[in-house]
Formats: C-alpha cells, sequence, structure tokens
C-alpha cells in the first residue's frame, strides 16, 4: 500500500545555475523516497536573473518534472529561462523583470497565507535579500545557499532569522556539511560556545596544506588553478572575503552583532597585485612569485615552533578574525590535507575535546543535498490536516 502524503511543501527556487539545478534534479530523483516518507514536494516557480517561471495554479500544482529536466538542460546549455517559452507546453506563464518580482510577492503572499511557502535562494546576489524579507514577513519559510543576503546589514539577519524555525541556512558554511546545525544544537542545550576555528575555503585548506612539503606557494596556486579547485581569478580566493562571509554568519550564529567592517581579513597579496593594478594573467604569470619568499619564511617559521599555518576563520570573546594562523601539527586543523573543510568547535562540553566536523565543504552536488535536507527539515510545518 503507498504511503499516504502527510506533508507537501509548496518551493519557489531563485537561481538554477550549478547548485540550483542539481537541487530541482535530486528533488525530482528522490521522488520514490520522499514518497515513502510521505512527503512531496512540489516546485511552483524557478527564477533565473532575467524572468521567473510560474505554475498556473500555485495552489493546485506545481511545474511537472518534465519541465523541470527541460529546463535544467536548457539553462546548463547557457541559455535564459525565457527561452523556454513557446517552445515547450505545459502549465506554467512566464514573467519577465521587474514584474516576476512582484509575482513571487504574490505567490509568497496566496501561499504564506494557506499551504505555507519555502523560498529557496540558490542565487549569488544581494537583489534576493528585499525579496526574502518579504516572505518571512509572509510567513513563508526560507532556504538559502546564497550567503549575501545574511551578510548584509545587521538588521536584515535579525529579520531573516527572526522565526528561527522557519529558516534553514546549512549549505552557506561548509557546503552540505552540518556545521550550522551542530552549533545551533550545542547553544540550545545550553552549552556556551567560546570558540570555533574553522579552515572553510577548499582552495586555501588544499594551498596551505600542499605548502608543509616545501613547494612553492605560486606553484601550488597554479596547479590548484588547474585543478579547478580556484575561482577563474585565484584572488577571489586568496583574498579571504568568501570565507569573511561564511565567518560572520557563524559570528552571528552565536550572537554577536557585527558586520563585515567588523572582521580583520588578512588578504594573502598585497592591493599592489589587486585586480585593477594588475590582470589576471599577469598576476599568474609574475604577481605571484614576489609572495614565494615570505609565505615560505612564516611556513618555516611555524615549522621550527612544531606548528603549520592554516588560513582559519576564527570567532571568540575577541570577535572574528580571518587570515593566517599557527595551529599545532596534531589538531584536526594541522592534520588537513587537500581541500576538505574542517571546523572544530569549542565549548564547555568540548574543551579539551573540541566537537570537529570535516568533509567535502564545496562542490554543486553536495550544496545542493544540503539545500535539499534543508527543505525536507521543514516537512512538520507542512503538515496536512486530514
Ligand atoms: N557551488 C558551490 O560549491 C557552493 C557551495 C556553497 C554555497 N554556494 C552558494 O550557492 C549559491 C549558488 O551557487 P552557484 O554556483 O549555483 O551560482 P551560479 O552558477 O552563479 O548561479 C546563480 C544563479 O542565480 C541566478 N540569479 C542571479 N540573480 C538573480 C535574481 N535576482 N533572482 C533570481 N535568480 C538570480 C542566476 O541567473 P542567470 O542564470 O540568469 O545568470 C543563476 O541562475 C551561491 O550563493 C554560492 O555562494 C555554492
Ligand atoms: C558547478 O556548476 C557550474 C555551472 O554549471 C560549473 O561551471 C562548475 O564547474 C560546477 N562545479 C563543479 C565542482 O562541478
Amino acid at each position: 500500500m503507498p504511503t499516504p502524503v502527510k506533508s507537501v511543501l509548496p518551493v519557489v527556487l531563485l537561481g538554477c545555475g550549478g547548485v540550483g539545478r542539481y537541487l530541482l534534479r535530486h528533488i525530482v530523483s528522490c521522488r520514490p523516497l520522499h514518497a515513502n516518507q510521505g512527503v512531496a514536494i512540489r516546485v511552483v516557480g524557478v527564477a533565473d536573473s532575467s524572468s521567473l517561471l510560474v505554475a498556473d495554479d500555485v495552489h493546485s500544482s506545481g511545474l511537472d518534472d518534465a519541465l523541470l529536466t527541460h529546463l535544467c538542460a536548457a539553462k546548463a546549455a547557457g541559455s535564459p529561462l525565457s527561452s523556454l517559452l513557446g517552445q515547450v507546453s505545459g502549465n506554467y506563464q512566464l514573467f519577465r523583470n521587474p514584474e516576476a518580482r512582484s509575482k513571487v510577492i504574490d505567490a509568497a503572499t496566496k501561499l504564506g497565507r494557506t499551504t505555507g511557502l519555502v523560498l529557496v535562494d540558490c542565487s549569488a546576489t544581494y537583489d534576493t535579500a528585499s525579496l526574502m524579507k518579504d516572505a518571512v514577513d509572509h510567513g513563508c519559510c526560507i532556504v538559502l545557499a546564497n550567503k549575501k543576503p545574511l551578510t548584509g546589514p545587521y538588521e536584515d539577519f535579525q529579520k531573516l532569522v527572526s522565526n528561527f524555525r522557519q529558516i534553514r541556512f546549512e549549505s552557506t558554511v561548509g557546503a552540505g556539511l552540518p556545521v550550522i546545525a551542530s552549533v545551533t544544537r550545542i547553544i540550545a542545550s545550553g552549552d556556551p560556545v567560546s570558540r570555533i576555528v574553522g579552515s572553510l575555503s577548499g582552495t586555501l585548506g588544499y594551498v596551505m596544506s600542499e605548502l608543509e612539503d616545501g613547494k612553492r606557494f605560486s606553484e601550488v596556486v597554479k596547479t590548484a588553478k588547474s585543478l579547478g579547485f580556484t575561482e577563474p581569478d585565484p584572488r577571489d580566493d586568496l583574498g579571504g572575503m568568501d570565507v569573511a562571509r561564511k565567518a560572520l554568519i557563524l559570528a552571528r550564529l552565536l550572537g554577536q552583532q557585527i558586520s563585515m567592517d567588523n572582521i580583520n581579513v588578512e588578504s594573502l597579496y598585497p592591493s599592489e597585485l589587486g585586480p585593477d593594478a594588475v590582470s589576471t594573467e599577469d598576476f599568474l604569470e609574475s604577481g605571484l612569485v614576489q609572495l614565494d619568499r615570505s609565505m615560505e619564511e612564516r611556513v618555516k617559521t611555524a615549522s621550527s615552533r612544531g606548528n603549520v599555518l592554516r588560513y582559519v576563520c576564527e570567532i571568540g570573546s575577541k570577535g572574528c578574525q580571518v587570515g593566517l594562523k599557527e595551529l599545532p601539527k596534531d589538531s584536526a586543523l594541522g592534520r588537513l590535507r587537500g581541500s576538505d573543510n574542517v571546523v572544530e568547535i569549542y565549548s564547555r562540553c568540548y574543551e579539551s575535546s573540541p566537537l570537529v566536523i570535516q568533509g567535502a565543504g564545496a562542490g554543486n552536488d553536495t550544496t545542493a543535498a544540503g539545500v535539499l535536507a534543508d527543505i525536507m527539515d521543514l516537512q512538520d510545518l507542512f503538515q496536512r490536516t486530514a
């Protein structure tokens, strides 16, 4: 006998890039699994940067799986969502910006009052922040892989997390790794978290651990780039801003009312070699090697003290820092090799032996899996009262 459907979760997805498309694929391929658990995810809308595809009647049905699959293929081929119009028939309508935005709010208003709605942010822009806040106002749940709405003004963060049971943002820190959930559980148990130290960039984790073998910084960065570990311009990783955003989310979770300006971020390149002064090619060709000597010295100094250098964020009573730090070779962070993320959480219960979370901290598939787990985690708020 089929399991009765206990929860239907209507979802609107903002962003169908690498992560968003994997999410849609996971949703479609997990249908039998979710059905066994009495859960149905109904994708009622999908948006990219220029338009929104939305089901004709968001109350009664979602976009069908054939359409979702087609949509993923079109986006993967580089076409905008609007290219589907006229090509693919189905029970949907398409709205372009700026109308698309008001249609998302329409859906949030309608569904927020009735069945509920999960608004999922898999975009990579600050522009979704106001939509996400509106959704919260309408009683909707929100799930984010996008860090930016949570790292703007403190008031925005406060607003977004104001109904803490209705927001999930696990994938913003460490992709699919349960970092936010672990910290939240420790806090809820009344065990005060005193310190979090984390290596939250796969790129910088790889680079710093390779330096221990005596390799040159410039060579390691170029290898990382050729392995696809870095952004197209490696300075986007070496500057530390992405780590700083994750650190800010963790610091705010611990109750620190701070902003990006309050975080000390150590960049691994000087401003003279920044994107305004030097092209990507020149940076790779002649800029990077200028950094080899000083990095080699720092690595040697650390090693002479039995330590290794790691690029970490540290959140504690003294606020939040992001940069290079000497750490014991035999600690979880010191043992790190390759591109894994590692997070050490210290509290009263985890004082001398911290809680350690380690594993792949990036990738479209892993990140999307984290987002899907976040959506599933909301199912009890969507129970049908039969
Ligand atoms: N990939 C990872 O390993 C990873 C790990 C952790 C967290 N994340 C986070 O996950 C998010 C998504 O990453 P990604 O790699 O999938 O990025 P991406 O490939 O750049 O995709 C971003 C998507 O957002 C859409 N978009 C832009 N502005 C929008 C708007 N105003 N409203 C709705 N959609 C909009 C883009 O539309 P167009 O298609 O029209 O450009 C695109 O489809 C990012 O915030 C990233 O930091 C990623
Ligand atoms: C994630 O998806 C984007 C966009 O499709 C792609 O460029 C990138 O290579 C993917 N990343 C990985 C690690 O597969």
